[in-house]
């Protein structure tokens, strides 16, 4: 089937207090428009339009697929008008279809589309909203009305009366349709502005389509798909759905975690088998977890891939670009960034492993630390194969040391160091008898 796909994301999000658009806010440290965009791209359609707003410049950089076409719409004059925005630059009356998509709605799921889709064509309708039912009236979307079973109309919550309102089903509109595009060509320019808000309103579609003769009708959804986001308490409640489906998807992976609710993924965060997470880990993005593997609690990951057999934590930050090889043990408090740390390494505790490589096998003991920074630039630690690095460290970078090497404890490091030394700094300890 051949389809169009317009996401409407231009609208003002006034609602959300915030300096960002609304639709570059995150689920899962994802924006919601890229969801929206991964599942529009998914559906594999003919063109894919998106309507934004003049507010967008500093953020399209953000939208990096060549597919997605975006279009301006000046003048946010409601979603009647954003479609028609779209409609005019697009070139999509061969495309039988067309998908009204969402960038506040981020929770939709491919499957759901897809069945929509079937059940469009299977009715032969001109017009299917993809609808829902809120478990309490108390919501602002706009509802389904229907006569002898036709649907016939879409009121907004704003411009609903009260005989309406009690006689309401609470089927609402999850703003997401499919239309016949050459119907939605033709019919959109009959939508108008009468009403409180003085906005088209694409939903004034289903009451023109029913008079003019043209066959709409609805599509239940699963109500947590649709729901939109419009405030930051909605925000935060589309975060909670989203992590809790990514801990089920993880658990029927057979990912063992006692706690899920207190695990927080993002959304794309992959894991394989035999993983064992225990309470209070959080997941940030670019995180690759290989098999066999322990995370303690309290562990804060970013940007990290973590190969086989290995265990981590409690209480370790890992962030910026690292790879922890197979069989390394990384333990309490202890901070890596954008390093390299080799298979079998040790470190246990308390230590900042930045900017670093560290050789096959080697063990950074206690409290040792990467002097990284010099007040200016950031500089690079390298450390051999089988080294043993003692307790209370300092490595001062740029620092290279040789493999085979022991560095005793409480040694400040400056100078490169040649493979299979023996470091350390002679100071002696000095004993008086105290004065009484
Ligand atoms: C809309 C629907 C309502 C539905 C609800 C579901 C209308 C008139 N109302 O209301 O029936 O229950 O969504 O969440 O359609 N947008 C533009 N340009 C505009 C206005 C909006 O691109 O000029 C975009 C927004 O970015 C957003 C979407 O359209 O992605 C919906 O706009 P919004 O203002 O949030 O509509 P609601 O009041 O939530
Ligand atoms: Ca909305």
């Amino acid at each position: 089937m051949s389809l169009s796909i317009i996401v409407l994301a231009a609208g003002k999000g006034s609602r959300m207090n915030s300096s960002i658009p609304k639709v570059f806010h995150e689920v899962g440290n994802k924006e919601m428009i890229s969801h929206v965009h991964e599942i529009a791209l998914s559906m594999n359609p003919k063109i894919l339009t998106t309507v934004i707003s003049d507010e967008f410049k500093n953020f399209i950089y953000n939208i990096k697929n060549k597919k997605i076409k975006l279009v301006t719409q000046h003048n946010r004059n409601g979603t009647a008008h954003a479609v028609k925005t779209a409609l005019k630059k697009n070139n999509s009356s061969n495309i039988k279809n067309t998908l009204i998509l969402y960038g506040d709605t981020p929770l939709i799921q491919k499957k759901t589309i897809e069945n929509a889709i079937k059940y469009f064509i299977k009715n032969s309708l001109d017009l299917c909203v993809l609808a829902m039912k809120p478990k309490s009236s108390d919501h602002a979307y706009g509802r389904l009305f229907f006569q002898n079973k036709s649907l016939v109309k879409i009121i907004e919550k704003a411009e609903m009366t009260k005989t309406q309102s009690e006689n309401d089903l609470n089927i609402c509109n999850s703003g997401m349709m499919i239309f016949n595009t050459k119907k939605l060509l033709k019919y959109i320019n009959k939508v108008g502005n009468l009403n409180k808000k003085k906005e088209f309103y694409l939903t004034d579609l289903v009451s023109i389509f029913y008079k003019y003769g043209l066959k709409a009708g609805y599509y239940l959804c699963d109500y947590e798909e649709c729901k939109g986001v419009n405030n930051m308490q909605e925000l935060s409640r589309a975060n909670k759905i989203f992590q809790n489906r990514k801990r089920n998807f993880f658990l029927n992976k057979g990912i063992f975690m006692e706690d899920p609710s207190t695990v927080f993924f993002s959304a794309d965060t992959r894991i394989e088998k035999n993983v064992k997470i225990q309470p209070n880990v959080y997941f940030g993005v670019g995180v690759i977890v290989k098999e066999n593997v322990l995370i303690k609690s309290f562990t804060h990951l970013e940007n990290t891939i973590v190969n086989r057999n290995v265990m981590i934590g409690p209480f370790s930050r890992i962030r910026d670009n690292v790879e922890i090889g197979s069989n390394v043990k990384i333990g309490n408090f202890v901070e890596i960034k954008k390093s390299d740390i080799k298979s079998g390494v040790k470190v246990s505790h308390l230590s900042y492993i930045g900017d670093a490589l560290i050789g096959k096998e080697t063990n950074i003991g206690a409290g040792s630390i990467t002097c990284n920074f010099d007040g200016k630039n950031k500089n690079k630690t390298t450390i051999g194969a089988n080294c043993l690095v003692g307790s209370n460290t300092s490595l001062i970078a740029p620092l290279e040391i040789k493999k085979n090497s022991v560095i005793g404890a409480g040694t400040i490091v400056n100078k490169d160091i040649k493979e299979n030394s023996l470091i350390y700094r002679k100071s002696e300890l000095v004993r008086k008898e105290k004065k009484k």
